[in-house]
């Protein structure tokens, strides 16, 4: 079929062949189908969906419009962990070491933030000379020497979804199920892990926001793994507050090391070991989910997951004496408390809000070229369920930029509600392996 002619097809809801989904993929990334083509084709998914056949062939056509990393000298079970974006999601930091501390191979594949969401390399990069540049061979080489290498992509790795992304970030066409898991199960598939755990966010600070539709993302994600001959697993997963406590590059990475040192948030610990469990049993399958459980906490708490994520930061060169020294991380130069109004039991947090109000701060990026600032974001002291009284601390914002301040606390203050009750939610609703 023509562009035009799979566009009005999907338009009037027609399923589409495999061939033409192939073609208007390929066809834009190589330049030949133009925006306003591929706008009017995302859009008419967007309204329409798409049947878990085009799905599948979305995604390999997405694939198939680059490279594929090839990991055969990698010897063991390869895994990788994908998170679909939340606030103060630092789980990579933690759930890496422990699984390379617990014989696994992590090659970990990582992004920069997405709208009010945070990225792993952006985390990364805030520790002082941080490589996360890294080629195929060296990360190669570092997961046969260490067991674990946190990179960005390289470039060559699905360029149809980078395109299509932007793409959609300014067409109003990401919340879409078949569109997020063609994005991210390409990606996946290309970066040739044996086991892939998704852990889908769900709530106000994701881009699914009810559980149905997290469900059904984790099962369309699973299913094209599936027909791909991958082990996929997804744990749904609550983004209805931040993750811990911290927002923004660096004061998550002193959080990861909080926990990698036996502290850390209870929630954020928590949610790391049950997902470093799932890895734990989805690879190994020889012991229990309660066994893969406890190797993860025994890894966190003898400090050798800390000891793995020091060689990780040393073998990308950056500055491993952060592992005990957070200091020398960037600090920001301002600080102001946030101060509730009134008196109350938090019983909501509209956490989007909380990820646009760091990113106001410098933690996030309005546009892809914009630069951040990683020692801006928040610490959030009062979650759901807690009590707070009026001029009590809500939250501390940090930023190297004053005249942002304002319109920070401004948007922060928003986020919360204060009632006479609280419903906790919880931090796993689901597990699918
Ligand atoms: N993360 C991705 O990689 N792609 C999406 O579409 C959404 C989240």
């Amino acid at each position: 079929m023509r562009t035009i002619n799979i566009i009005a097809a999907k338009r009037d809801g027609r399923e589409l062949a495999a061939e033409d989904i192939s073609r208007i993929i390929l066809g834009y990334t190589t330049g030949e189908v133009t925006d306003y083509q591929m706008s009017a084709f995302l859009m008419a998914v967007f309204i329409r969906g798409m049947s878990l056949a085009e799905t599948s062939a979305m995604t390999k056509a997405m694939v198939e419009s680059g490279a594929v990393l090839d990991l055969s000298r990698i010897t063991g079970t390869k895994v990788d962990k994908h998170s679909t974006g939340g606030v103060g999601d630092k789980t990579t930091l933690v759930v890496v070491p422990i699984l390379a501390n617990c014989g696994l191979k992590v090659p970990k594949m990582s992004g920069r933030g997405l709208g009010f969401t945070g990225g792993t390399l952006d985390k990364l990069e805030s520790i002082p000379d941080f490589n996360t540049a890294l080629t195929p061979e060296e990360i190669i080489e570092q997961v046969n020497n260490i067991g674990a290498a946190i990179a960005g992509q390289t470039h060559d790795i699905v360029p149809a979804d980078k395109k299509i992304y932007a793409l959609r970030d300014v067409t109003a066409t990401v919340e879409s199920i078949p569109l997020i898991a063609a994005s991210i199960m390409s990606k996946k598939i290309a970066c040739s892990s044996d086991v892939i755990l998704l852990d889908v966010k769900v709530g106000s600070g994701a881009f699914v926001g009810d559980l149905p539709r997290a469900r059904e993302l984790s099962e369309t994600m699973i299913a094209i793994g599936t027909n791909l001959d991958r082990r996929v697993g997804a744990v749904i997963t609550d983004m209805n507050q931040p993750l811990g406590n911290a927002v923004g590059n660096s004061l998550e990475v002193i959080e990861a090391i909080d926990t990698l040192q036996g502290g850390g948030p209870s929630d954020f610990r928590e949610l790391c070991v049950e997902l470093s469990a799932v890895m734990l049993y989805m690879a190994e399958q020889l012991m229990s989910l309660n066994e893969c459980r406890l190797a993860a906490k025994t890894s966190l708490e003898s400090g050798k997951a800390l000891e793995k994520f020091r060689q990780i930061i040393a073998a990308q060169r950056g500055d491993p004496d952060i592992a005990s020294n957070t200091s020398l991380l960037p600090q920001a130069k301002y600080c102001r408390e946030v101060m509730s109004e009134e008196s109350g039991i938090v019983s909501e947090i509209n956490c989007s809000r909380v990820g646009q109000a760091a990113s106001i701060l410098g933690a996030g990026r309005a546009r892809k070229e914009d630069s951040i600032d990683h020692a801006a974001g928040i610490i959030v002291r009062k979650k759901i369920g807690d009590r707070v009284e009026k001029s009590e601390q809500l939250a501390i914002l940090h930023t190297n930029n004053k005249s942002s301040i304002s319109e920070a606390e401004k948007m922060l203050k928003s986020a919360y509600i204060l009632s006479n009750a609280a419903a906790v939610p919880p931090l796993i609703y689901e597990k699918i392996y």
